[in-house]
């Protein structure tokens, strides 16, 4: 007998060019488990709804049981969803194998497989992420009780502590996870039973199969199911989005590692070496993942551009969405665990800190605030009084509070108002420390807020973890469920 190609007799060969610029073959190794698994499900409601012989879907689900999820360097063919229909042709033979497709089409399976995909990478990300928040809560609670200069415009500002600024990276990251869950909602829908566009004659229980799948429901509207890719833009700006968020960390251990700032050591796990500078460390881990929220964003870009103005339905435009996804989810996820590892093993320099924090003016504002609530002054009068004191030390290189104590009365003699601090009081007004303790508002960086604001996060943490193997054992459970009643079907 000839072989049957499942390409049928409509046309006649592809030109190699042609073939090779439009098949997914090898970037389809990637779902080509999901596809078996997809049509696993198919065939499983096909004899259900007395679609096709007992005998003929238990030869096609003992087939699919073994069928190989590998692309081999020789294979041909335009996809992965046609040379497995192709290899169980081979094997089984047309009369049997010919009822894989009945009722469906690569459309409604390719975007199926792609959602089982992406719904593993969601919770791995979720995951990864949370790992980091880990890591940012590990050095929060070692260094609760240590200072840190505030940055703005990357001068500095005024003081922090350490945990208060990993709270705010923390929180950021808190929000990617959140987002995250919700686009697990909306990935996790089940498109099969759409078949190429319109749906089927064939009396599928579109539900059933999203079910065995481990799918939460299905894409209602054919078309929709088989040509939205909406899902994929929406994971590409969560990832996106905590990868802007994770490449912000990632400069601040790059700038922080440097010479000029000297607060953190990375460790030699993650630092690199120079092939030429014996004495180089590089912190190669970092900079990566800062770069990589460029290459997502350009992924997030491209999707975007390739489903603009895109008709209705499926078009072949849609196969080129999916490199870009799994690329940016995997940068993402690699991101996150790297910085994990950098953060979590980097040391940090506290004598190198006060140094530089040290004469700093970061707490002229509680000067100016001391005279507005001292002497009924306004802010704004207060803030330039200060100012010219901060200008006055900056030129003599004499201490702000020295300044203030000798000057502040000739200061404000100009404006008519007669103000004095001592230079105890002077001191103690200026004193970091107390800048901070003297914090009184919800989310500000009063060192007592660190114990509660830890305690509150770890809740977090514990609650986004559960949140995500929740998601994972009902997608174990389904799953379970699913080779039980394949092994059941093969039986009869
Ligand atoms: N290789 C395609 C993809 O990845 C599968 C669907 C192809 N459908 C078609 N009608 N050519 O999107």
């Amino acid at each position: 007998m000839p072989r049957v190609d499942v390409r049928g007799r409509r046309l006649r060969k592809q030109s190699k060019d042609s073939a090779a610029f439009t098949s997914s073959l090898g970037a389809d190794r990637r779902i080509a488990g999901r596809v078996i698994e997809v049509n696993s499900a198919h065939m499983a409601a096909l004899l259900e709804a007395g679609a096709v012989e007992d005998e003929v879907g238990a030869k096609c689900l003992a087939y699919l049981r073994h069928a190989s999820a590998q692309v081999g360097a020789s294979d041909e063919g335009e996809d992965f969803h046609q040379l497995l229909e192709q290899r169980a042709v081979d094997e089984l033979g047309i009369e049997t194998a010919g009822y894989l497709n009945l009722g469906k089409s690569r459309n409604d399976q390719v975007a199926t497989a792609v959602r089982m995909e992406l719904r593993a990478l969601v919770l791995e990300l979720s995951s990864a992420l949370v790992d980091l928040q880990e890591s940012e809560l590990r050095v929060a609670r070692k260094h609760a009780g240590d200072l840190l200069p505030g940055y703005t415009h990357l001068q500095h500002a005024q003081p922090v502590t350490i945990p208060h600024h990993f709270f705010a990276h923390f929180d950021s990251l808190q929000r990617d996870v959140e987002r995250l869950g919700q686009l697990y909602s909306r990935v996790n829908l089940c498109p099969m039973g759409s078949a190429a566009l319109a749906g089927t004659p064939v009396r599928l229980d579109r539900e059933r199969v999203a079910a065995l799948l481990g799918f939460d429901g299905i894409v209602k509207n054919s078309m929709d199911a088989v040509s939205s890719r909406d899902f994929v833009v929406e994971a590409l700006s969560c990832a996106l989005m905590a990868m802007l968020d994770m490449s912000r960390l990632a400069e601040e251990l790059v700038l922080w590692s440097s010479k000029e700032f000297g607060f953190i050591e990375l460790s030699d796990e993650f630092s690199a070496s120079s092939s030429i500078m014996p004495q180089k460390k590089n912190a190669v881990v970092a900079e990566l993942a800062r770069a990589k929220a460029g290459s997502v964003l350009g992924s997030l870009v491209a999707v975007a551009s390739i489903l603009k103005a895109l008709p209705y339905s499926y078009n072949l435009d849609l196969q080129e969405t999916t490199p870009h996804l799994w690329r940016a989810m995997d940068d993402a996820i690699s991101s996150a665990r790297v910085l994990a590892g950098a953060l979590s093993s980097a040391k940090f320099d506290s004598s190198a800190v006060s140094r530089a924090m040290s004469g700093d003016y970061s707490t002229a504002t509680a000067l100016a605030d001391h005279l507005v609530s001292r002497y009924g002054i306004s802010f704004r009068r207060a803030h330039a009084v200060v100012g010219g004191l901060v200008t006055e030390s900056v030129k003599t290189g004499l201490p702000l509070a020295e300044v203030a104590a000798t000057r502040l009365g000739q200061a404000s003699g100009k404006d008519g108002l007669r103000m004095n601090i001592d230079l105890k009081t002077a001191f103690q007004v200026l004193d970091q420390s107390n800048f901070l303790s003297g914090i009184s508002t919800e989310g500000g960086a009063n060192p007592s807020g660190v114990r509660p604001g830890v305690a509150a996060r770890q809740t977090a943490v514990r609650d986004a973890r559960a949140s995500v193997s929740k998601k994972a054992s009902a997608l174990k459970k389904a799953s379970t469920e699913f080779n039980r009643i394949l092994r059941e079907k093969k039986g009869r």
